[in-house]
């Protein structure tokens, strides 16, 4: 039987290109109040600092080089074709620029903005967002395009349907604590996939994960993506 693999990737498969994950010690949270940008409210009190926030982030992104992880997936996902969905966390490009091209940003994409009246007017972004930036679509203001807490994800009815259809599903440099993502191994455990965690600290039992693989994404995900049939 031809295996159908749906992966999960958060923060951990970029830290070896250089951008920093939102938990670990020196972590993105430490250095930034949630409130002050990832928050809708933060977007209605000081949008100028929100936009400059993720302006900082989009500006620095060309510095930072897909790693041998990103390029595994790409390489899978060309040998498994429509059997293998990405779903991301991150908001970087590198699973793009790597190669991966059936790919989900569920918590947004750092080089897109997005309408403020018309959720689904969204459009490639590459410069500095003001509060004079436009929408091309309607004119309306424009908002970077993040999912900010308290704000639900994107593509939730095509992750739910993949996972509920596969047969793996894989959980790669996240720390599973944010919410729906957290959920999906729970989920795609129940309608009977195989559940497999590749990361750099094995969290405490879990009883929805089948097999832990533990070290730097960079040397575990080739491997794995290597051995998968
Ligand atoms: P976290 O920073 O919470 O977790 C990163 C995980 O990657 C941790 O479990 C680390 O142990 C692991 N890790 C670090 N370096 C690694 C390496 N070289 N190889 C393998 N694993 C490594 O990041 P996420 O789980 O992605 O949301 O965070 C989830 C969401 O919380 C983000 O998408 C973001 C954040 O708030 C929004 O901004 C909406």
């Amino acid at each position: 039987m031809k295996k159908k693999l749906v992966v999960l990737t958060g923060a951990g498969i970029s830290a070896e290109s250089g951008l920093r994950t939102f938990r670990g010690n020196d972590g993105m949270w430490e250095h930034e109040n949630i409130e002050d940008v990832c928050t809708p409210g933060a977007l209605r009190r000081d949008p100028k600092r929100v936009m400059d926030f993720y302006n900082f982030l989009r500006k620095g992104l060309p510095e930072h080089k897909p790693n041998a992880a990103h390029i595994a997936l790409a390489e899978l996902e060309k040998r498994l074709g429509d059997r293998f969905l990405l779903v991301t966390q991150n908001v970087d490009n590198l699973h793009e620029r790597a190669g991966s091209k059936r790919i989900l940003h569920m918590h947004g994409d750092l080089m897109k903005l997005r309408c403020m009246n018309h959720p689904d007017h969204e459009f490639m972004f590459k410069g500095e967002e003001t509060l004079e930036t436009k929408c091309p679509f309607c004119g309306a203001g424009t908002r970077p395009d993040i999912v900010f807490f308290e704000e639900v994800p994107l593509y939730m009815d095509m992750i739910q349907n993949a996972l509920r259809d596969c047969d793996e599903f894989v959980y790669i440099g996240t720390s599973s604590v944010v919410y729906p993502a957290a959920g999906f191994k729970n989920f795609a455990k129940r309608f009977g996939a195989k559940v497999t965690c590749l990361n750099l600290e094995i969290p405490a039992h879990d009883p929805d994960t089948d097999v832990f693989v533990q070290g730097k994404a960079t040397e575990i995900v080739p491997k794995w993506c290597e051995e998968f049939v």
